[in-house]
């Protein structure tokens, strides 16, 4: 006991004399930068003797567009197994891609797979990128409604629109379907529920990709911990991908991941040539999804990865020229939906769209 009391003591009398030449050395900035840039402590503002702060605001970048809105393709059925709705026309959208959209500062309109493609390619004009979400459909018109979509993308680009694209998961999945022309392209692999990091590829080219901004520390955060979920049955292996022709000069491949028998699967890629990048993971959950049993990372880190991915997808469609008529945009936009709240149960998705 003595002891303690004694150490401790000493401790405060080594650290004293330590602290005030660090505090007196942080004053001197603080009073120091006040000068030299005009900046007013609080009781100085009232003081009209002082000269006013005046500056103007720089322009924005004009060849960036800062009203971006992008499409959202619905997935057949309720979302929810049919806890919410069993109509056969029925079709949806996870609010979380929702909320990754718009946190990122963007508006979103709903692409409804099974509406006439007349208003589809009509819809498409009012958008500046797309993402195509994860689930389950693989074929039938909402893979020919995915496949025309993508070709109408890489159209846009072609014709020097720049165009970017999100395939999430699924999305991903049918993206290698349509560009491999290959219905029987995927592979199994086991990863439903499994958070992992990612394992960077050896002289991938992050330049100009969704990891070019984000921040050294959390990208090598992203390799050594488990901050992205997974949530599929198929994938690709880097092996078939590379062995594919038409996927290997249409893809970069950024991270692969191993699964839950050792399999190592593509997990991030990139477009060679377009602005399209391919997730098996679930950039959207970390920061929007609360299922109880799902292994979700929402750690400040996790939640940040959520972030700097939404920023990358607003920030490629602000390169957009499609400078759509406002009103025709707000007389789409999801703000005429209204989402429901099905995960009450703690499971599922916490909040869909449904559209009938
Ligand atoms: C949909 O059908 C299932 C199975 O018949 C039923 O349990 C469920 O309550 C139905 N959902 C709705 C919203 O009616
Ligand atoms: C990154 O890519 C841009 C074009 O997207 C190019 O202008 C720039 O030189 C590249 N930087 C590096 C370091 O490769």
């Amino acid at each position: 006991m003595a002891n303690d009391v004694v150490r401790r003591t000493s401790s405060v009398r080594i650290s004293i004399p330590i602290q005030i030449p660090i505090l007196i050395f942080f004053l001197q900035i603080v009073l120091g930068s006040a000068e030299a840039h005009d900046i007013l402590l609080p009781s100085q503002r009232h003081n009209d003797s002082l000269p006013r702060l005046s500056y103007t605001c720089p322009a924005p970048n004009p060849n960036l567009y800062y009203r971006p809105v992008i499409g959202i393709v619905t997935h057949p059925g309720d979302g929810a197994s049919g806890r919410l709705s069993n109509a056969t026309t029925a079709s949806s959208i996870t609010a979380s891609y929702v909320k990754f959209v718009e946190s990122a500062g963007a508006r979103v309109i709903p692409l409804i797979y099974n509406e006439p493609t007349e208003t589809l390619l009509k819809k498409l004009e009012l958008v500046n990128g797309v993402l195509f979400t994860g689930g389950w459909a693989k074929t039938g018109l909402y893979f020919e409604t995915v496949e025309k979509i993508f070709k109408k993308v890489l159209e846009k680009n072609d014709a020097g629109n720049y165009f970017p694209l999100y395939g999430i998961c699924l999305g991903f999945e049918l993206i290698s379907m349509v560009v491999s022309q290959d219905h029987n392209i995927l592979e199994e692999f086991s990863a439903s529920n499994q958070a992992t990091r990612l394992d960077f590829s050896k002289n991938a080219n992050l330049n100009g990709s969704i990891f070019q901004r984000f921040p050294p520390d959390l990208l090598k955060k992203l390799s050594t911990e488990c901050l992205v979920i997974q949530n599929h049955y198929y994938g690709i292996s880097p092996k078939r991908l590379l062995g594919n022709e038409k996927l290997s000069s249409f893809f970069e491949i950024l991270t692969t991941c191993t699964d839950e028998n050792d399999q190592v699967y593509v997990s991030t890629v990139r477009s060679r040539n377009y602005p399209v990048t391919g997730f098996q993971w679930h950039p959207e959950k970390n920061a929007f999804e609360w299922a109880a049993r799902q292994k979700i990372p929402h750690t400040e880190d996790a939640i940040l990865v959520t972030q700097h991915a939404a920023n990358f997808l607003v920030s490629e469609a602000r390169k957009s020229r499609t400078r759509p008529d406002e009103q025709e945009v707000r007389d789409n936009l999801i703000y005429n939906y209204e989402p429901t709240y099905g995960g009450k149960a703690g499971k599922g998705y916490d909040q869909v769209y449904i559209f009938t």
